[in-house]
């Protein structure tokens, strides 16, 4: 396994635990030595137990030395980061110099399986990459046989390794029978239905359902706020399109907008795949503006309702872009809370397991709380950014008692059942004009 973040390392404890060994690789040396002692480097339910599980039983190592790695690898997958550029296009640097990597140490032959999300043709130039290293270090006769694959990994943070043993489908996408074959062996013992196709179908596969899960929850934004011009209420009319089994109830939750390390990327990256192939994808422009609007507008009803924000003390609860998860990147969350003390507020947070992370990036006049009532104290808003259950616990009778006006702006409805209006709080979510009391 070579790169070992959220993917990699998921996968690599996946692929161990249904009995093949496995060796892992990182270029960083801080998260590797973590690794090595047990220590999962972010939050993801489940992993840490496995792992040191399947350590113990000597099924998985770590290791910063990538010939380590290769020396008796059947398979080698890659699984390093493919940020975006500047323009919205995938950043690929990561993923040819692991092409340049393996190409300089690899010996023998193994199937190399690129598992990082990737623009369309990246699996065949990745190989290329492979062969002319390998040429240039005199190994000719390798560069001649060995075998490429691209299987997209489908997994949410949060349920990682349970996506990964549970998945809806596995996507094959490769060249021959020897690689479908040795693919097929790698996940016998994962019970779901395998979709085989070619690299390319495959690579856009990835993408194009990220980009229609993004869709879908742009889609009900825009529902939302129409709901909210002229009276309707979201919960209900997605209780009354989701039960359409056409359509289904997932991602059709209205709120802030999708945020995280892969819609905002693949939605932006399959809509330049598109542009530079001279076709401009008009509904991902869409999209991508809706979710950007979304912020915009819950922003705007917050600056509506106080006015002012200079001075005056908010909380908010949730930091990670979804729950169950540290991660950060893309969060609408940091986002806000970036404009709220733009905007000269003084601002309160809480997480509960995005705290470290966020510490790195938000301003030093950010107040990091250790509980939610302690994020509300004193605040004149409370805004609810992320959807952790946990929220739904809290004491809110306490909680009013320490609010300076009990003010909830909730970005996720996810408070919604709590009626809290009927226990004192000024309650304003997403799409919820008709709001039944
Ligand atoms: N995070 C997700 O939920 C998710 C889900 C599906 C697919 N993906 C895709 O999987 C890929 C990886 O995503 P991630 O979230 O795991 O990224 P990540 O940033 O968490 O991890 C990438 C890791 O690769 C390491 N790395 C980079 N170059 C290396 C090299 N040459 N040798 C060894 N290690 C190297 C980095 O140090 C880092 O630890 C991306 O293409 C992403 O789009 C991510």
């Amino acid at each position: 396994m070579i790169g070992t973040g959220y993917v990699g390392l998921t996968t690599g404890i996946g692929f161990a635990s249904i009995g093949h060994r496995v060796a892992c690789v990182d270029k960083d040396i801080k998260k590797i030595s973590m690794l090595d002692v047990g220590k999962v480097p972010f939050y993801e339910p489940e992993l840490s137990l496995k792992m040191k599980e399947l350590q113990e039983s000597g099924n998985i190592m770590f290791t910063s030395d990538l010939s380590n790695v290769i020396a008796n690898a059947d398979v080698l997958v890659v699984a390093v980061q493919t940020p975006p550029a500047v323009n919205g296009q995938a950043d690929l640097s990561y993923i040819m110099k692991a092409a340049d990597e393996i190409g300089r140490s690899l010996d023998h032959e193994a199937l190399i399986v690129i598992k990082s999300t990737v623009p369309v043709g990246t699996t065949e130039k990745f190989i290329e990459r492979v062969k002319t290293s390998l040429r240039n270090c005199g190994r000719d006769e390798l560069a001649d046989v060995i075998q490429i694959a691209f299987v997209p990994e489908f997994l949410r943070e949060g349920t990682a390794l349970s996506d990964f043993l549970r998945p809806d489908r596995i996507v094959l996408g490769a060249k021959d029978e020897v690689a479908f074959i040795i693919l097929s062996k790698m996940h016998e013992n994962i019970n779901t239905k395998i979709i085989k196709t070619t690299i390319e179908s495959a690579e856009i596969i990835k993408y194009a359902a990220n980009a229609f899960l993004a869709t879908k929850i742009s889609f009900i934004n825009e529902i939302a706020n129409i709901a909210e011009i002229t009276g309707g209420n979201i919960i209900d009319i997605v209780a009354g399109v989701g039960t359409d089994s056409r359509i289904g109830p997932k991602f059709l939750n209205a709120g802030i907008g999708y945020g995280g390390s892969c819609f905002p990327k693949d939605v932006s990256a399959l809509k330049q795949i598109a542009g530079t192939n001279g076709y401009d994808f008009k509904l991902l422009s869409a999209v991508i503006e809706t979710n950007n609007r979304q912020r915009d507008l819950f922003f705007k009803k917050i600056l509506l309702t106080l006015r002012v924000l200079k001075g005056r003390r908010i909380g908010v609860w949730g930091l990670s872009f979804k729950p169950n998860t540290d991660d950060i990147r893309e969060s609408a969350a940091i986002d806000l809370v970036q404009r709220l003390v733009a905007y000269g507020a003084d601002v309160s947070v809480y997480d509960p397991k995005a705290m470290e992370n966020s510490k790195k990036i938000l301003p030093d006049s950010v107040v990091f709380c250790s509980t939610p009532i302690d994020a509300a104290e004193g605040v004149e808003a409370l805004l609810v950014l992320t959807e952790w259950p946990e929220f739904k616990k809290v004491s809110f009778a306490t909680m009013i008692t320490r609010m300076v006006r009990p003010l909830i702006f909730d970005g996720r409805n996810c408070l919604i059942d709590m009626k809290l209006e009927s226990s004192g709080f000024e309650y304003q979510g997403v799409g919820l004009c008709g709001l039944k009391k």
